[in-house]
């Protein structure tokens, strides 16, 4: 439990990295959720999380002297731990230890680091969080074309252009944001009043908002249309002057801190990303908003019994859909 908040963590798939960041046979180390944990990708190409500490003598396997990223070195599709070299599979259990004659009983044959549930999509390492680490994805990340097949012709994840943010507060927080439509007025100056219809199914959210944007153009018509697999998957989606998706994933570093992650799509030009002009103008609109919104997240508290008015979005249904995602 949050001291600040009383929600535990909610459960889901969470952003924990992009595909560039991770190469065949490389380890690095994770920190989310509050938990030390250690990614690595096999020779098969497939991502594999552990929790960090070794069963021997507890090194963390994502920090090493010898390597030269500093993490456990990766051989076939095993990690090595950097402490005294015990090897690994991606289900946790000892390989080998190259220095013993037999694995000890304690360990052998066992799960004896827990493996965490992994997905690779959109060009994102995904990682399946639960306070009951028994308990087996609910369900899938949501496959985005765009982000996730490259023969469709849109910009890919450049890490020059992601724009992260740590901020401290919980994700719910984060996410009611999208439906508290007064705020888009007075915090963002959004100039006309936001109307929606919102459509609730299972882990699955969706708002469609019609909302002007200020461009260096003017003022455009657009709309935006904001969806959410759970808690940690969420996307928006902008049409109008132009196309262009954002990511805006979200992922608890701890129960008192969230990472939010934005990362942009837009349809290549020339074979190019798009440069410039009104999509540049709206990239950076969007990140002022987040910063305005930081802000007042972070000095805030919850209302657990708000006094809403007609003109306020529709929160309390909102709220209903995301407690579906606190297990406790
Ligand atoms: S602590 Fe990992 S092999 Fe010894
Ligand atoms: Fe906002």
């Amino acid at each position: 439990m949050s001291k600040r908040y009383n929600f535990p963590m909610p459960f889901g798939w969470y952003q924990v990295a992009y595909s560039i960041d991770l190469e065949v046979r490389q380890s690095k180390p994770l920190h989310y959720f509050g938990q030390e944990m250690v990614m690595f990708r096999g020779e098969d190409g497939r991502v594999r999380v552990l929790d960090a500490h070794c069963p021997h003598l507890g090194a963390h396997l994502g920090y090493g002297v010898h390597d030269a990223e500093g993490g456990g070195r990766v051989e076939g599709n095993n990690i090595v731990c950097p402490f005294h070299s015990w090897k690994f599979n991606g289900d946790g259990q000892v390989e080998e230890i190259p220095y013993a004659k037999n694995i000890p009983p304690k360990v052998k044959d066992k799960q004896c680091i827990r493996s965490w549930h992994v997905e690779e999509k959109n060009q994102v390492i995904w990682v399946w969080y639960h306070p009951d680490k028994t308990v087996a994805p609910k369900w899938n990340v949501a496959t985005i074309p765009e982000a996730d097949d490259p023969s469709l012709g849109w910009s890919k994840v450049d890490r020059s252009k992601v724009k992260t943010w740590r901020m401290k507060t919980i994700p719910q927080e984060i996410a009611e944001n999208s439906v508290d439509f007064a705020h888009f007025i007075y915090v963002h100056k959004v100039k006309s009043d936001p109307s929606a219809a919102g459509d609730y199914d299972g882990h699955h959210c969706q708002r469609v908002v019609k909302a002007n944007m200020e461009t260096p153009r003017g003022v455009i018509e657009g709309s935006i249309n904001s969806e959410n697999w759970g808690p940690g998957q969420s996307q928006i989606r902008f049409t109008g002057i132009t196309e262009t998706l954002l990511f805006g994933n979200l992922v608890p570093v701890d129960e008192e801190l969230v990472e939010i992650n934005f990362t942009f799509f837009q349809p290549l030009v020339n074979g190019e990303a798009p440069k410039g002009g009104v999509q540049d103008a709206i990239i950076k609109d969007l990140i002022r908003q987040l910063d305005e919104d930081k802000i007042i997240w972070e000095k805030k508290v919850y209302r657990e019994a708000p006094a809403l008015c007609d003109g306020d979005g529709p929160i309390a249904r909102f709220r209903r859909y995301y407690s579906q995602f606190y297990a406790e």
